[in-house]
């Protein structure tokens, strides 16, 4: 990231606390839909696709205060934001991801912030209100749950092994049967399936699930997670040079020994990548 790359330590230090406290107060906003969530209106934007007035007021929220502190910056979001910039730098924002569970008042969902440049993600915050989680890092920013660093990755070990999944709703159901199929009977591993691409991205950091395996995530989904994950050794599936931001991803995070046992499956299931099927 240009912009951090030929600033001193210290700035790069400060753009972590200022997108975090962003991120919080981005958080505090979508809980405060929650205590009302009776009255919270729900449109459905596909099938099982939902988004609410929360996900509407969180973005044009994060737009503003992320447009005041990185003016040259870009912004890119679920909810229609594309806000172009002069800098590189992208922030490429999911105002609410979960937003079936918080619908639902459910405890999975949160705000993700991630930093897009040279065509690459390398920085973003992850809160999850509910969860009383903060997850920030990327290029030259230390991992940190809230506030803490991360203690490193136990190994792969395949008689505990399990994977985080998401399987958009969009997504052929021969294709999600394929995934569950490989996973029981190929890999012989379990699986996690939270409804939210970012809280299974922090189970990966945490060490509750050795990786995720998506079909049909946004780029806003993963934008925050994967330079957040790629500090702890966990790399991916996904070919930047190859998508935009408006590609539907087919990919997997983990160890490269796990990502080398899950390939097979992505040559069959993960080569349908859809650039151009978001918005804008
Ligand atoms: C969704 C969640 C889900 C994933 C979907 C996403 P949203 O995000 O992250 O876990 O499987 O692909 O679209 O719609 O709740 O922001
Ligand atoms: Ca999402
Ligand atoms: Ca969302």
């Amino acid at each position: 990231m240009a912009a951090i790359r030929d600033e001193p330590t210290s700035s790069i230090g400060s753009m972590g606390s200022v997108v975090e406290s962003i991120a919080r107060e981005a958080g505090e906003i979508a809980l405060s839909h929650l205590q009302s969530l009776a009255s919270v209106s729900v449109e459905n934007k596909g099938h099982l696709d939902l988004v609410t007035k929360a996900d509407r007021e969180v973005e044009a929220f994060l737009i503003a205060a992320l447009r005041r502190a990185f003016p040259n910056d870009g912004v890119y979001g679920e909810e229609g934001a594309n806000v172009a910039g002069s800098s590189g730098r992208v922030w490429v924002i999911d105002p609410i991801d979960g937003t079936f569970n918080f619908v639902r008042g459910g405890q999975d969902w949160a705000v993700s912030i991630g930093s897009y440049e040279d065509r690459r993600p390398d920085f973003g915050a992850i809160y999850a209100p509910m969860r009383n989680l903060m997850l920030v890092g990327g290029k030259h920013v230390e991992t940190r749950l809230n506030g803490e660093p991360m203690p490193s990755l136990p190994k792969l070990d395949l008689s505990r092994a399990s994977v985080g999944i998401g399987l958009h709703p969009s997504v052929a159901t021969e294709d999600r049967l394929e995934v569950l199929r490989y996973i029981s009977d190929e890999l012989r591993i379990g699986f996690r399936c939270c409804g939210a691409a970012t809280l299974s991205l922090i189970a990966v950091a945490t060490g509750e699930t050795d990786g995720y395996l998506a079909l049909g995530d946004s780029t806003w989904d993963v934008m925050a997670g994967l330079p957040i994950l790629g500090n702890l050794g966990i790399s991916h599936t996904i070919n930047w040079d190859h998508i935009d931001l408006r590609a539907k991803l087919r990919f997997a995070c983990g160890s490269e020994e796990l990502l080398a046992k899950v390939r097979p499956l992505l040559k069959t299931v993960g080569n349908k990548m859809m650039n151009g099927a978001g918005h804008g």
